[in-house]
């Protein structure tokens, strides 16, 4: 059976003070869950020691970005070991922002992968298509060749530590989601792909990102192949958050 899974992710807000407001009450709204959802929070990573210490390990903490590199001279990166070592049992990789802002390729973002499991820490591969792609009629090719990509090297022992999130690029902290069924129809083709590739894929959580709200999140979760979420801006807001956490259906 694949985890449910509902990540925030903080990008670069926030400060000490909000892992304080923040994290009492995630953990406080943890009974209130469906039983096989597991939280995380992606903090800035100079917050991350702040999270493990007040919310672990009941909330699963991890970094938005790693280096492509065990350790060096690299100026300014966190490898994956210290995350491990601080306390991270997640890494988010290739986020669009990333790819977008930071031109991060696909071949630094295979390299990220391995570095993350590698460390024992489950990496969050973040795939979308962009607006133009999706009414040229791509999406799923694109979103197929960066699942693909960014998954080569991923040892046939190490799929326990891969989860999927299909964020479309256009869905970003717009306001604007893709319906229940469009995110259905690609969960189901990444999955596909994911088989195809031979990647246990029956076993491979993939989450859905991009504006998911209170308001939204329950018709998502509810589809067959999406196994959670991954929250930008509605994650800053702990109510909104425990929201979503709760509309993951399950027993509680
Ligand atoms: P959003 O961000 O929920 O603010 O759209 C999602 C993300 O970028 O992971």
């Amino acid at each position: 059976m694949r985890r449910k899974i509902v990540a925030g992710n903080w990008k670069m807000n926030g400060s000490r003070g909000l892992v304080e407001q923040l994290v009492p009450p995630i953990l406080s709204g943890m009974a209130s869950l469906a039983k096989d959802v597991d939280v995380v929070v992606f903090p800035p990573a100079l917050f991350v020691r702040d999270v493990v210490e007040s919310g672990s390990p009941d909330v699963g903490v991890g970094v938005q970005n790693l280096a492509c590199w065990s350790g060096g001279a690299y100026t300014g990166e966190i490898s994956a070991d210290m995350a491990r070592d601080s306390g991270c049992g997640y890494a988010l990789v290739g986020h669009s922002e990333r790819r977008q802002l930071f031109a991060e390729t696909d071949s630094q973002i295979a390299a990220k992968i391995v570095q993350a499991v590698n460390s024992d820490l489950t990496a969050v591969l973040c795939v979308g298509e962009t607006l133009e792609q999706r009414r040229a009629g791509t999406a799923e090719h694109v979103v197929a060749a960066q699942m693909r990509a960014g998954l080569a090297d991923v040892g046939s022992d190490q799929w326990s530590r891969i989860v999927v999130a299909y964020e479309p690029v256009w869905a970003i902290g717009t306001g604007k989601t893709a319906t229940a069924d469009d995110a259905q129809a690609m969960h189901a083709a990444i999955r596909q792909a994911l088989s195809a590739f031979g990647a246990p894929a029956e076993n491979i959580s993939l989450l859905y990102g991009g504006s998911v709200k209170a308001d939204n999140a329950a018709a998502l979760f509810a589809q067959h192949d999406i196994d959670g979420g991954l929250i930008g801006g509605a994650s800053l807001k702990a109510d909104e958050f425990m929201s979503i956490c709760r509309a993951v259906p399950g027993e509680c």
